[in-house]
């Protein structure tokens, strides 16, 4: 039987993916981190007016990308493996591969990992982590542990 899948949204301002997430996984556990929590627990109330979050709700967790903190994600997971992440949040090359390093550990055997708006760091990404495949176009890297991922999540 498939499992709900885990998903960790890292950059969430104002709170609109991971309204969405919540939409598209009703039995998905859905993180949203950020370095600054304020934007999104300031739109709640607007969010949920507008019909968010009846379907799931978001674990809202406080996260600086820049840190080594693979501890700081194993205990929000507490056992769990993320199974899609998105990096939406600094952009840099270095909060990228930062918040990579944190969250391989952690990382389900079969993962989506997608880093946003940066058009250089996929180069970096393969150096270091030879044994991930990534696909890039323009400013999107996608990383994977196979070529082709049969993602076993429930939806
Ligand atoms: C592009 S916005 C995210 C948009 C969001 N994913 C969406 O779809 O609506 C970037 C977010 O990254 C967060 N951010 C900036 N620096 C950060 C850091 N060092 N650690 C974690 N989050 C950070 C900002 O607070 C902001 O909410």
């Amino acid at each position: 039987m498939k499992k709900p899948v885990t998903l960790a949204e890292f950059g969430i301002l104002q709170g609109t993916g991971v309204a969405m997430w919540c939409d598209l996984f009703p039995s998905g556990r859905i993180l949203g981190l950020d370095i600054d929590l304020g934007h999104i627990n300031g739109n709640m109330a607007n969010l949920t007016a507008l019909g968010a979050f009846t379907r799931n709700r978001p674990e809202l967790h406080e996260y600086d990308q820049f840190l080594d903190d693979d501890a700081s994600i194993g205990r929000i997971l507490a056992g769990a493996k993320i199974d899609i992440a998105i990096d939406d949040g600094f952009h840099s090359t270095e909060s990228i591969m930062k918040t990579l390093e944190s969250a391989r550990p952690h990382l389900a055997d079969e993962f989506v990992y997608f880093a946003e708006d940066n058009g250089h760091v996929h180069q970096e990404i393969q150096s270091r982590y030879p044994e991930f495949f990534i696909d890039h176009a323009g400013d999107l890297t996608v990383i994977t542990r196979r070529r082709q991922i049969p993602l076993s999540v429930r939806i």
